[in-house]
Order: structure tokens, then C-alpha cells, then sequence
């Protein structure tokens, strides 16, 4: 249990012990001004109605029954303004947290608060035969930090990669294939000459409208196992799937599963059958829908010439997954915002179904990316392939690091360039609420100041400095390389930390639940803004206070401080597929 969580118990604790009330919800957050302690509540406010006493009355009633003095963690709880009830946590707790830290490593954050339940994260899902886009990108980005948050909560995750091959657009892109491509020349750049075919393919149905009629022909024989009709769609799989394979080697994105819609084909029918059983599907001018209700469009589960749609395919992945992985808690779709209205028709389908029903599903819609200049788009010829975005980071990070830091040995300077840039190009992705729309800036992603990557991992490249100082040379082994028992104050000088040392004890130990927050609500940024908080906060500390001048117990202490700091940066880095580095 976090200590929010703690702290939020002892509140209901002592409502029910002196209101009778059994409140849920307790809300408690960390006040703006570190003043008011390190929790505030504003319970007594919401129980002064119901009760006919004033807030402030209430919230000395609620501190009498907390009895401050046996609380585990807090040293003082306050009433203050009109009723707020504020938390000081205790010397002591803070002191054993940074110990856990040292002692607890690259598992600190790491819980079992998710063990028994099962979460399937839907992300990256690009199209075979078409450029992967930034909106893809974007989805393997965050669709892989939610799901490293998720596991490192002990959830059983299953990532799936549901991949856009099938559908009516593979008869049109066979057609054209066939009559004007040629095998062995698409094979030399498959994404690029199969988006050509398929452009293709629309232009010359423009003026001639009996292709749209082949292409149909075409996916019907796909769809009927016709060998050369399957040969095609096969290749077009396999020529995508190594190229996307090479961005996921770049973004070291590991998604468990690739399923693909092609893979529920032949699971549609039976979906709906079911539908049909239940007497939830209807006719409808030809085609076979889904009613919603709730003024939403129905949902389209066989076109009028029969064949599935993407709907189908995916209520049919959702009963897979059901069945498969199950029972399911949690579906999360990493999918661009365009798609908010589809994915609730689908959700509101999903729970008519037995198979569906109690599904917690989210869509985390992200929003756009754009350059600086103007949209970032696939179609309007301002095409940025992914590959020239990432060349061109590692490229300027290497140029960085060139300028910064040219002793470094070359391989020394290409790790750097890859592992800035790349964490660059995800931070500035994840350091955002998902929902947005965000910018892209070469400067702001590549700053050393501002909240990026690179400052994230220059903090901690400057931790490990000061740490590798303090051996003078000789690194301790295991466990004694964070110095736990030997970098360690004594009690008795507690009182003498300076501000800059409390204020980044007052942060280290909010990680555990930082990482529970932002699972909760799918937003890694919350993880990216504590992240940015806590480097502020060492490098104040670092710039005003002396470390490894300092002597005696001080130093001990300020050098346990940079060692909680480093890990902690490592861990929350990681979550986020962000790597690190000693030297940069
Ligand atoms: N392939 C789709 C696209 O690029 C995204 C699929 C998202 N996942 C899903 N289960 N519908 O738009």
C-alpha cells in the first residue's frame, strides 16, 4: 500500500469512528504550497452538510479520532483555513522511504496491486501495405509505456498488435498488383511502390468505375482462399511486417501479440450468429447492424455485399481475448482521437454480449501530432517518413554530444546520439496528456534545460558522476554500488537538513504512487511531470549545497540523496522505454 493510500484508510478510519459516515472516496492531494504539509483533505467540507456543524468543527473532530500522535507515518496533522485537514510526514518515514529506495533498486515502485487481474493493451496497429504514421507511432509509444506501467504493477498484460490486414481495400490492391506492378521492383521498397499501386488504383476508378467491381472480385477470391489471391495478400504482409519491424527494433516497442484482423475472418460469422440469437441485430438497408442506442449511429457488422467490417473483426477480437487471456478487467485501445466515436459504438456493443459484459474498456485517444510547420500527414505529400524524423534526432544528438562532451570514445558518442535521440523523440511524446493534440520542436524535445529526455538523463548521467567521485574510481559491487548502509545519516541530525534536502525527501518517496496514478487514468506523462520535478529539485540541491565536500554524516546523506535521486529516474525512465546513461 502506498502511503496515500495509508493515509487516505486513517481518514475513513476516523469519519466512521466519529460520524458513523462510510465514505468511499476519500479525496487527498499534496498541497501547491509545501506549507500546509505533505496531504491535504477537504473531507470535512463535503460531510458539513449532511451534519449541521461547520467544516472546521468537523475536520477537529475527524483529527481528535485520527489520534495524530499513533499515526505510522505522519508527525502532525493540522486543521487549517475553513476545514482542511493537513498531513507532515514524519522525519522517520521519509528517512526509511530513501533507505527502501537504495535497498529495493530497480524494484522501487514495483507492486503486486494488480495481481489476479488481466489487462490487454491494443496499440501500434498499423496497416499492411501502407506508410506506418505518426499516429502509429504516437499509439507504440504510449500504448508501450502503459503497458510497462501496467506490469510493473503486477497486472498480467497481454500487448496485442492489431494489425490492419484485411478488408475490401486488399482486393483493390491485389487488382492493382496485378496489372501494373511487378514483384521483384515493389520488393526494393515495398511501403513506398504499394501506397503507388494503391493511389493508383483510385485514380484509374475514377474514370472507370467497373475496378471498384474487380476489386471486390478480387477480395472475395481472398476471402474464399483463392491460392494466388492469398500468395499476393501474404507477401504484402510480410514485406509490411519487416519494416515495421525495424521502427520496433529502433523504439525497442516488444508487443507480445500480432493477431491482425485477418485472424477473426472466420470467427465473424459466429459473432454474428450470436447477435442474431440474442435478437440484437437488425437489417438495415441491406446491411446487418448493431442498434446502440444512446443517439449514437448503429454499429455496421456485415456490409451489404456480406463481407465483415472492422467492427465485426473487432468485437470478434474482444470475445477472442475474452476466452483466450480471460477473464479480461481492463481492454485499453491505444487509437488516434479520430476514431472516439467508433470505439464508443463499439464498446456499448461489446457489453450487450455475455463475453463483454464487465469489461472496463478505455479508449486513450490520443491527438495529432504536428511539425512545427504544419500537419504531419501521410496523404498531403509533406510526407516526414518516420525513419528521416529518428535519423535526424540521433544526428543532432550526436552533434550534442560532440560539442559537449568530445572526449568520449566514438562508440561512447553513437550509444549517446541513439539513446538521447530516440529518448528524445518518446519523451516529447509521453511528457503530454495523450488526449492532445502536441507540437513537435526540434529545440524543446532536444534541451538539456527544459522538461525532455535529455535533461532527465543529463540529471542522472550528473548523479552517478558525483556517486562515481565519492569511490574515487572504485566502484563498490552489488548492492554497495547505491552505498545503502554505509551512505546513511543518523538520526539524530534530522533536524538539521537543509530546505533543498527536504524538499527532495518530501519527493522521492511519491513514485510508487505516481506510477498507481497514471495507470489509473492511462496517462504516462504524470510519471514524465513527477520525473521533471524531481531533477528540478536534485539540481537546486546540487547547485546550493556542497556534496562531496561536505563531510561526516552530511556527506553520507547528500550522497544517499544522489544515489535515491538516480535510481528513481532510472526506474521512472524505464516505465517509459527511456534509457540511461552514465556519461553523456
Ligand atoms: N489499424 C487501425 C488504424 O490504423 C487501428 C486499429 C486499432 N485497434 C483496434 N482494435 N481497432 O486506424
Amino acid at each position: 500500500m502506498t502511503i496515500k493510500e495509508q493515509i487516505k484508510k486513517d481518514l475513513q478510519k476516523a469519519i466512521e469512528k466519529s460520524f458513523g459516515n462510510e465514505m468511499e472516496d476519500v479525496y487527498i492531494e499534496h498541497p501547491q504550497d509545501s506549507e500546509h504539509g505533505d496531504y491535504a483533505s477537504n473531507v470535512a467540507m463535503n460531510i458539513a452538510e449532511g451534519v449541521g456543524k461547520t467544516p472546521r468543527e468537523i475536520a477537529e473532530r475527524i483529527v481528535s479520532a485520527l489520534q495524530p500522535g499513533k499515526l505510522r507515518c505522519a508527525s502532525k496533522v493540522a486543521v487549517a483555513g475553513p476545514g482542511f485537514i493537513n498531513f507532515y510526514l514524519s522525519d522517520k518515514f521519509l528517512v526509511d522511504e530513501l533507505q527502501r529506495i537504495l535497498d529495493r533498486g530497480d524494484d522501487y515502485g514495483r507492486s503486486r496491486v494488480g495481481e489476479g487481474e488481466t489487462v490487454v493493451v491494443d496499440y501500434s496497429s498499423p496497416n499492411i501495405a501502407k506508410p506506418f504514421g505518426i499516429g502509429h507511432l504516437r499509439s507504440t509509444i504510449i500504448g508501450q509505456a502503459i503497458y510497462n506501467i501496467y506490469k510493473f504493477l503486477g497486472y498480467k498484460v497481454i500487448g496485442d498488435n492489431h494489425l490492419g490486414d484485411w478488408g475490401t481495400q486488399f482486393g483493390k490492391l491485389i487488382y492493382a498488383i496485378k496489372s501494373w506492378g511487378d514483384e521483384g521492383e515493389i520488393a526494393k521498397d515495398p511501403i513506398k511502390k504499394l501506397n503507388e499501386l494503391y493511389v493508383e488504383f483510385h485514380r484509374q476508378a475514377a474514370r472507370d468505375p467497373s475496378l471498384e467491381e474487380e476489386g471486390r472480385r478480387w477480395f472475395k477470391k481472398l476471402s474464399e482462399g483463392d491460392p494466388e489471391a492469398h500468395r499476393l495478400w501474404e507477401k504484402c504482409v510480410d514485406w509490411s511486417l519487416e519494416e515495421f519491424d525495424r521502427i520496433y527494433d529502433i523504439l525497442g516497442a516488444k508487443i507480445d501479440y500480432a493477431y491482425g484482423e485477418s485472424f477473426y475472418e472466420d470467427r465473424v460469422l459466429g459473432i454474428v450468429e450470436e447477435a442474431k440469437n440474442l435478437g440484437f441485430a437488425s437489417e438495415s438497408e441491406g446491411a446487418l447492424v448493431i442498434p446502440i442506442g444512446d443517439n449514437l449511429p448503429p454499429l455496421m457488422l456485415l456490409k451489404s455485399d456480406r463481407t465483415s467490417t472492422y467492427a465485426a473483426r473487432d468485437l470478434a477480437a474482444i470475445k477472442f481475448r475474452q476466452k483466450e487471456f480471460g477473464p479480461v478487467s481492463k481492454m485499453i485501445y491505444e487509437v488516434g482521437g479520430d476514431q472516439s466515436l467508433y470505439f464508443k459504438q463499439l464498446f456499448l456493443a461489446a457489453n450487450k454480449f455475455s463475453w463483454g459484459e464487465g469489461i472496463d474498456f478505455v479508449h486513450v485517444a490520443h491527438g495529432m501530432m504536428r511539425f512545427a510547420s504544419g500537419k504531419m500527414s501521410t496523404r498531403g505529400g509533406k510526407v516526414i517518413l518516420l525513419q528521416n524524423l529518428i535519423d535526424s534526432l540521433m544526428e543532432k544528438a550526436r552533434a550534442i554530444v560532440e560539442k559537449k562532451n568530445p572526449r568520449l570514445s566514438e562508440s561512447e558518442k553513437d550509444q549517446v546520439a541513439r539513446v538521447v535521440g530516440v529518448g528524445a523523440l518518446k519523451y516529447n511524446d509521453l511528457s503530454q496528456n495523450p488526449r492532445t493534440d502536441i507540437i513537435f520542436k526540434w529545440e524543446k524535445a532536444l534541451s538539456r534545460e527544459g522538461n525532455s529526455a535529455p535533461y532527465l538523463q543529463y540529471t542522472y548521467a550528473r548523479c552517478r558522476s558525483v556517486m562515481r567521485k565519492s569511490w574515487r574510481g572504485e566502484e563498490p559491487e552489488g548492492k554497495a554500488a547505491s552505498s545503502t548502509s554505509e551512505v546513511f545519516p543518523v538520526a539524530g541530525e534530522f533536524g538539521l537538513w537543509g530546505i533543498e534536502e527536504r524538499a527532495l525527501l518530501r519527493t522521492l518517496y511519491r513514485f510508487p504512487e505516481v506510477v498507481e496514478e497514471a495507470a489509473e487514468v492511462c496517462s504516462p506523462n504524470l510519471v514524465c511531470n513527477f520525473l521533471f520535478d524531481l531533477a528540478q529539485k536534485y539540481n537546486l540541491f546540487y547547485a546550493k549545497l556542497p556534496i562531496l565536500k561536505s563531510a561526516g554524516n552530511v556527506r553520507r546523506f547528500r550522497l544517499s540523496l544522489t544515489a535515491a535521486t538516480a535510481q528513481v529516474i532510472k526506474n521512472g525512465l524505464n516505465l517509459l522505454g527511456i534509457g540511461v546513461l552514465e556519461r553523456m
